[in-house]
């Protein structure tokens, strides 16, 4: 596995600018980046609080704490914690402080999508393993070798709302009768082969599925769901919640977000950060703000 950040892709941060103006309500207070990834947001959380102020930093992919406590060693306001979001709750009490704000930047970082070895990819070859946090869950290779046909449109179809879902699943078992199908590339072929030739300038044809599959191996809608509720649970009144989505279902979950918070705020990055970072094309930040 590559821990060294010279050799793994930059992530480029989503909306800095914006995330910091609408998340710091206090120059000392504390602040938690529930999806450290590369730390691009906490870098600059750290750089516009003062002394007192604290950060916890928190990711399920344990490459990515051990690569931050590396990258922040002298770093005394940052403390980082491998988890889930899902368990914020349990992860923040040894803290024992008032919660001022906290990140959600959802998905996955442009290492772990440009890393062969992690699965995430059909544009490469690797392992078929896309789980975030490889030290739990099952492999996809796994799942894929018994799911049955039912589950696998279902999947990809709830969570990719992709039109050729049915005769994608029936590819993946009819393959599977003498091949064990372990390998993106195997998987994006099946895919690519049970679908029409796209026009050129259409998105790759297992776009959707692949992104339907990570979202089902990670569990990642309930992930979510845990998430926003634990969060909306620990921040103090006037605390502010922002949470950067990448698709319509998780935008959706925040949307609906009770619990006594109330939505302050909500950007798109501009043409010129998505010239720069085509993967921020999709984002949307939205502030929810603790309420009595
Ligand atoms: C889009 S990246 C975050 C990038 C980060 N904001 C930065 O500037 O480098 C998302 C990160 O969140 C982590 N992640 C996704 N779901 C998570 C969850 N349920 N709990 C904790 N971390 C999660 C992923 O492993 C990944 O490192």
């Amino acid at each position: 596995m590559n821990n060294n950040l010279q050799e793994s892709a930059k992530h480029i941060p989503i909306m800095t600018d914006q995330v910091v103006e609408q998340l710091i309500t206090e120059s000392n207070g504390f602040y938690i980046d529930a999806t450290f990834g590369q730390g691009g947001h906490t870098r600059a959380l750290l750089e516009n609080t003062d002394k007192d102020a604290l950060i916890l930093g928190i990711d399920r992919d344990s490459t990515a704490i051990t690569r931050g406590r590396c990258l922040f060693a002298t770093e005394q306001r940052l403390i980082l914690r491998h988890g889930h979001f899902s368990a914020l709750a349990d992860i923040a009490q040894e803290f024992q402080r008032e919660v001022n704000g906290i990140l959600m930047d959802i998905g996955i970082s442009s290492d772990q999508l440009d890393d062969a070895e992690r699965g995430f990819s059909f544009s490469q070859n690797g392992p078929l393993d896309m789980r975030m946090d490889q030290e739990s869950g099952m492999p996809l290779s796994e799942w894929l070798a018994s799911a049955s046909a039912a589950d696998i449109a279902k999947v990809i179809k709830d969570f990719g709302e992709e039109p050729y879902a049915d005769r994608i699943a029936a590819a993946i078992v009819d393959y599977r009768k003498s091949n064990s199908i372990v390998t993106t590339k195997q998987l994006s072929a099946l895919i690519v082969n049970s679908q029409p030739r796209r026009p050129l300038n259409k998105s790759h044809a297992a776009t959707r599925s692949f992104q339907s599959l990570r979202i089902f191996i990670n569990n990642e809608m309930e992930e979510l769901r845990q998430g926003l509720n634990a969060a909306a649970g620990l921040l103090k009144n006037g605390g502010r919640l922002a949470v950067i989505t990448f698709h319509s279902l998780e935008g959706r979950q925040v949307k609906d977000m009770k619990f006594g918070m109330k939505a302050v705020y909500k950007s798109k990055p501009d043409r010129s950060e998505i010239l720069s970072n085509n993967r921020a094309r999709s984002a949307v930040l939205r502030i929810m703000e603790k309420i009595n």
